[in-house]
């Protein structure tokens, strides 16, 4: 049943920004205050707004102009306050001190699993799945994802036109750090002619014996799209390890640096590399995740009114539901097999 009595709500963006934030940030606010008289405030950079009570003015106004905007107002940081001495207390501290009747956390498996144990401890939170990587369980798709394909995509098709021209392989490397979603679609969509992904680790011979096959039967140029959390399968490639961050994740990029002068070097054929990184989230999010978004955020605040505390919404089945926000950080949802091998390998190449 909804309750209508106004609220005193506070905001936080966490994690790798993404196309798309400012429209949920946007649709909370609008939905809120003209519908419910909700007050707001913005907690900046993420976990460390609220350790730091670092806070900014957030209403109408302030989100006049934002939803075509990538990245977000309220900026976003890494910060993991279950690692810095007493943060989770003054975080909670802070929660006390400005009277929040709920928290909406926007991010992805980090930021939601500190929103989980934030919520153990009485915060009323509740969550909204962020990641360009779409990697978060118990939604079908988050919103920066469709924005990160598309822009890889449009990568891809230019670097077929200087491949030709070229006779080259060129390696294209791809956000997706433990799913290989951005590599899966924009490798079909793009018409690549290898797809590799983290859940999955390559044989560096097996992928030269593909190209060589290929440039037999007359081809003179591949793409190979390679996500960045790609690994060779053990003792086939020599890679460099990454230093970690606040959540333990390795700072990855750069797996194509190794990739190509390996395939120049067993194939003979002149290669290239290209490295997306912060391009793909960097920016304009595309229609379809300013429409998921400005939906996420109109549902979180219905789902504070509703007084479903510790919930995320998410998107099944083309509805928004609402998930235990326990469900949503469980695993990593990873790339569909069936996409990557019963429709890829007819559409590759
Ligand atoms: O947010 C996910 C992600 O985009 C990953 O794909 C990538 O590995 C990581 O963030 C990069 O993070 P940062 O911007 O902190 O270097």
């Amino acid at each position: 049943m909804e309750m209508t009595t106004t609220m005193h709500v506070g905001m936080l963006t966490g994690g790798g920004d993404c196309p798309g934030l400012n429209g949920v940030i946007r649709a909370v606010v609008r939905k809120g205050e003209a519908h419910f008289g909700d007050r707001f405030v913005g907690f900046r950079d993420g976990w460390r707004g609220l350790i730091e009570d670092r806070t900014m003015v957030l209403d109408v106004e302030r989100c006049r102009g934002i939803l075509p905007r990538g990245g977000t107002i309220l900026g976003t940081s890494r910060t993991n306050p279950y690692r810095i001495d007493g943060g989770a207390e003054q975080a909670l501290a802070t929660v006390r001190r400005h009277g929040l009747d709920a928290l909406v956390a926007i991010g992805g498996d980090d930021t939601l699993g500190v929103a989980l144990r934030l919520g153990a401890a009485g915060v009323p939170v509740v969550g909204v799945p962020k990641t360009i990587d779409n990697d978060l369980s118990a939604t079908e798709v988050t919103f920066g994802f469709h924005t990160a394909v598309q822009i890889a995509t449009d990568a891809i098709d230019r670097l077929h036109t200087t491949a030709e021209s070229h006779n080259r392989v060129i390696v294209c490397e791809v956000m997706g750090r433990h799913a290989g979603w951005i590599a899966t679609y924009a490798g079909i969509a793009g018409g690549a002619a290898e797809v590799l992904v983290p859940e999955e680790p390559f044989d560096i011979e097996a992928v030269c014996d593909r190209l060589r096959a290929r440039h037999a039967k007359g081809r003179f140029a591949s793409i190979v799209v390679v996500a960045e959390g790609a690994m060779p399968s053990s003792g086939t490639l020599q890679v460099a390890s990454a230093e970690l961050d606040q959540f333990g994740h390795p700072r990855l990029g750069g797996i194509a640096n190794f990739l190509a002068p390996e395939i120049e070097r067993r194939t003979g054929f002149e290669t290239r590399v290209t490295i997306l990184g912060h391009v793909q989230r960097g920016g304009t999010p595309t229609a379809f995740d300013r429409v998921l978004a400005t939906r996420f955020g109109v549902a979180a605040i219905d789902a504070v009114h509703d007084g479903a505390f510790g919930t995320m919404v998410a998107l099944q089945a083309g509805d928004i539901v609402r998930v235990p926000l326990a469900d949503a950080v469980a695993e990593p949802k990873t790339v569909d097999r069936g996409l990557l091998h019963e429709v890829a390998q007819w559409c590759l190449g």
